[in-house]
């Protein structure tokens, strides 16, 4: 995959555990356009690459920005651009993609970010602002010095559309949300993201309230971690172009083994979250571990992100 080589050129603390870059290109040209929603990898040496979504005003290619919390169990990556980039500091990042773009039919948006969650949010609130379309944010933070942005949020030009919510329990979230959601207007669109089990939660007032599937959108900034998916059984894999056949034992994934074969697939994220294994599947039912793909295309079964999902059948066969 071609990257694009840049260099840090600002790097703040902008809350609690929060840090913001701003990475510019090393050799002065403008780098990819993007649109809220998107996300580049970092790639940062060792092996590590993390996706962080674009956070910066919106339509800028001089540079782009990314804000990452410091993750207490993180496994390299947030403690990386915490504790060893710097100003000045070189990296290369791929250009930017997005699985969680915005509708353009939307009459009204709300958009719901639960803590990090907000970095996407954000530049679809600031896109929708500049376009004079109705929308509501939610931001749901631990406590106001966990919340980024505040400011701009608080007493910018966007101040009348959002509100900010500091250190709610369980049942104040989904009141505040089982309010916001009823009503939808027909045309409504529904965007959130933040930790798993707030997006759970999200996710179970809007059925409550009758949000058609199609209308809610959802990105997650973690996955789980593919070595940890409770006990699990080999399956064989076959290769339809090959006609290669490929046991995936309990403690390996289907790209870990695609990789011992030297057969090419991309991979970003490994954790189920950004779509760019996803492979389309042939024969036999796959079992989904990602929160990549939605409820509907994971019933449909055709398809499936193989560097975490397994499979319920003795065999898959796999478009590769
Ligand atoms: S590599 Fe990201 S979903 Fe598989």
């Amino acid at each position: 995959m071609n990257t694009i080589a840049v260099r840090v050129a600002v790097a703040d603390a902008i809350a609690q555990d929060i840090r913001l870059l701003r990475l510019e290109p090393q050799d002065g040209t403008s780098l990819p356009n993007w649109n809220p929603g998107s996300h580049i990898d970092l790639h940062l040496g060792q092996g590590i690459t993390r996706q962080y979504s674009l956070c910066g005003p919106h339509g800028d290619t001089s540079g782009y920005q990314v804000a990452v919390k410091l993750e207490p169990t993180s496994r390299g990556g947030s403690k990386f651009v915490h504790e060893s980039l710097e100003i000045g500091s070189e990296l290369r990042i791929s250009a930017p993609r997005n699985h969680f773009e915005m509708s353009a039919n939307a009459g009204h948006t709300l958009l719901v970010a639960g803590g990090i969650g907000i970095t996407p949010i954000i530049s679809m609130a600031r896109a929708l602002g500049a376009k004079q379309q109705q929308f509501e944010l939610l931001y749901f933070s631990r406590s106001d010095r966990h919340a980024a942005f505040r400011d701009e949020l608080e007493a910018g030009p966007l101040q009348a559309s959002c509100r900010l919510l500091f250190g709610l329990e369980h049942d104040a979230v989904e009141e505040v949300l089982e309010s916001a959601l009823n009503d939808r207007y027909e045309d409504s669109h529904l965007y959130l993201c933040g930790p798993k089990a707030f997006m759970d939660t999200v996710r179970a007032v809007a059925d409550r309230c009758g949000w058609p599937e199609d209308a809610v959108h959802l990105e997650y900034f973690a996955g789980a971690d593919p070595t940890d998916q409770g006990t699990q059984t080999s399956f064989d894999v076959k290769l339809a172009r090959s006609g290669k056949v490929l046991t995936i034992p309990a403690d390996k994934t289907i790209v870990d083994m695609l990789r011992v074969e030297g057969v090419e697939v991309e991979t970003s994220c490994e954790q189920g979250v950004c779509g760019t294994c996803v492979t389309r599947v042939l024969d036999g039912v796959p079992e989904h571990h990602d929160c990549f793909l939605t409820a509907q295309e994971q019933r449909q079964g055709d398809c499936m992100a193989v560097c975490i999902s397994r499979s319920k059948s003795k065999l898959l066969v796999l478009d590769l």
